[in-house]
């Protein structure tokens, strides 16, 4: 008898995608509802997954980190996006770069680890060799009339905001302006790019990466499930929302006192694309520790005023940050699945701040520890749910939800959008 090879009728992960699967995503395009939680595909269907990398993963800005991890020419990181592998370095100059992690031999991963530092890009496979520019510098036994000049690393568009670092996997990528200049006077204050990262943690959250984000955009269950975060956050997300009528107080007095400061405070117009406020803590809170006290005792840039609340910002599709008076937060959301989705999340001080005396990581690092993994486990428990079959997407508070709001009208924008494009129609 003969010896069979069977071959199973296997997609692969990096393959492009199907008619059907447009039809599909049109299919629940068309049975959601604004202002409703989306249909379950969208949380669960693993092609309708494969299209949010396309149309949004590998079409928008995606936050890296803040560039103080990669503060010395050579010093480099690594991130994936999906399934595709990324290198962020600073070249010889001190810019900034972004390449596509696959040597052009035949592909391999150049950078395995997470970080390090290198003067030259070497493949672990054969041993091309690249500079911190991406040119290939070094081959062996190639043909005599090989010319290496052809065979760069495949570049990746990167911008900067105050040292915070975006890339973006499109050839033409989406505006980056408008975001940079409409929030750049909030948070310069805060000079992210005089900052060190002091903690960092990654955490893996069995949900869909649109969950986490529509988790991030509500305070809805912060007084069900946050008791740490409470002690300083105010649930309002408007200045001019009297749901909490001490908060609501504070911030008039709040708002007069950053006008005296020449802090901007006002709620940023930014679309459904991104926001930025500054908005108050609690009464006599200076920052989000267990105490309320300062997490750090040396304030970031030039900044002497200890309570400033802090500047919120959040741009689609993945990350959000808090600027206090004395610490940075970055969240960086990474899918890695249809369910599964990475959450990493940075704790940043004024880079002259001393350890054990300025400040204490683990005290520092506390409260969003806390709320974190309180996150996942809301996220967790709304992506299993979200897979019963007696599932129906059900109706956003416009009070309390209205960013949530925002987000699912701008991913089913976003992804319709898509589907409109010539070169992606069936
Ligand atoms: S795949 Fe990189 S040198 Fe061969
Ligand atoms: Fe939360």
């Amino acid at each position: 008898m003969n010896d069979r090879i069977s071959i199973a009728p296997t997609r692969a992960d990096c393959s492009d995608i199907e008619p059907i699967h447009y039809r599909k995503a049109r299919r629940e395009l068309a049975r959601s509802r604004s202002g409703y939680a989306l249909e379950q595909a969208f949380y669960t269907d693993a092609d309708l997954y494969r299209l949010d990398i396309k149309a949004v993963f590998h079409n928008d800005w995606v936050f890296v980190a803040n560039g103080c991890e990669i503060p010395q020419p050579g010093d480099y990181l690594t991130l994936t996006i999906d399934k595709a592998p990324l290198i962020v370095l600073r070249d010889q100059d001190g810019q900034l770069r972004a390449f596509h992690n696959s040597c052009r031999h035949r592909g391999s991963r150049i950078c395995e680890h997470k970080k390090g530092h290198t003067n030259r890009l070497v493949c672990p496979y054969h041993q091309w060799t690249y500079d911190l520019n991406g040119e290939l510098l070094a081959t062996r036994y190639m043909a005599q009339d090989f010319d290496a000049r052809r065979f760069p690393l495949k570049p990746v568009q990167l911008e900067t905001l105050h040292g915070m670092i975006y890339i973006c996997l499109a050839e033409t990528p989406p505006d980056f302006n408008h975001f940079r200049d409409s929030i750049s006077s909030y948070i310069a204050p805060h000079q992210p790019e005089r900052t060190k990262v002091v903690y960092e943690s990654t955490i893996i959250e069995e949900a869909n990466w649109k969950l986490v984000i529509e988790n991030n955009r509500e305070c809805y269950h912060c007084s069900g499930n946050h008791p740490e975060l409470l002690i300083s956050l105010v649930e309002m997300a408007l200045p001019d929302d009297d749901r909490n009528g001490e908060e609501f107080e504070i911030m008039q007095q709040k708002a007069q006192r950053w006008d005296q400061l020449g802090l901007p405070h006002a709620p940023v117009d930014g679309g459904r694309e991104f926001r930025c406020i500054r908005l108050p803590f609690r009464q006599g809170i200076k920052s989000m520790t267990l105490d309320g006290e300062l997490g750090c005792k040396k304030l970031l840039g030039e900044l002497t005023e200890e309570d400033l609340g802090s500047v919120r910002a959040f741009r689609i599709p993945n990350n959000w940050h808090h600027f206090l008076s004395d610490h940075i937060l970055h969240f960086r959301v990474l899918p890695l699945g249809p369910d599964r989705t990475e959450v990493r999340t940075t704790w940043l001080v004024h880079e002259d701040a001393i350890e054990g005396w300025d400040y204490d990581p683990e005290r520092l690092s506390t409260v969003w520890r806390a709320t974190n993994d309180q996150d996942r486990k809301l996220a967790e428990e709304n992506h299993r749910g979200i897979c019963s079959p007696g599932y129906e997407p059900g109706p956003y508070s416009e009070v309390a939800e209205f960013m949530a709001i925002n987000f699912t009208d701008w991913y089913r924008a976003k992804l319709s959008e898509f589907l409109q494009r010539p070169q992606d129609q069936e």
